[in-house]
């Protein structure tokens, strides 16, 4: 199993959503969060400061799909969330040792 943390604009997040509802992804987690990239929050340098940094609303989709649906999860993504311009944001992935749905106790690749 893989962990998708996608890193998008908020304005993105329906898209997104129903993007991987149509690839048939069952589950996500979706949060609020602020952060900054290679512009550290500027679209230019202000008033020659180059070390002020604004951090900038995002949101943050987290899901964890088997191995196989990993390369179309993380095209469907960046298809939909992709402006071309600045601060589109990033996909990481990270390997997944153990889930487990709790109501039934399944394990591993049936509990996601
Ligand atoms: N290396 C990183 N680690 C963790 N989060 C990051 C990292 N880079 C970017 N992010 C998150 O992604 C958001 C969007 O990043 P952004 O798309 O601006 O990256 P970038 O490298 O500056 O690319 P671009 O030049 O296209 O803007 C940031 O606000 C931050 O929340
Ligand atoms: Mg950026």
């Amino acid at each position: 199993m893989k962990k998708i943390e996608a890193i998008i604009k908020p304005f993105k997040l329906e898209e997104v959503k129903d993007a991987l509802g149509e690839i048939g992804i069952e589950g996500m987690t979706v949060s609020e969060v602020k952060g900054f990239g290679r512009q550290k929050g500027h679209t230019e340098i202000y008033r020659g400061s180059e070390y002020t940094v604004d951090f900038l609303p995002k949101i943050k989709v987290e899901l964890v799909i088997v191995d196989e649906k990993l390369e179309e999860a993380i095209t469907t993504i960046v298809k939909a969330a992709k402006t071309g311009k600045i601060g589109d944001g990033k996909v990481f992935v990270s390997n997944i040792e153990e889930a487990v749905r709790i109501r039934t106790e399944e394990k591993g690749s049936s509990a996601v």
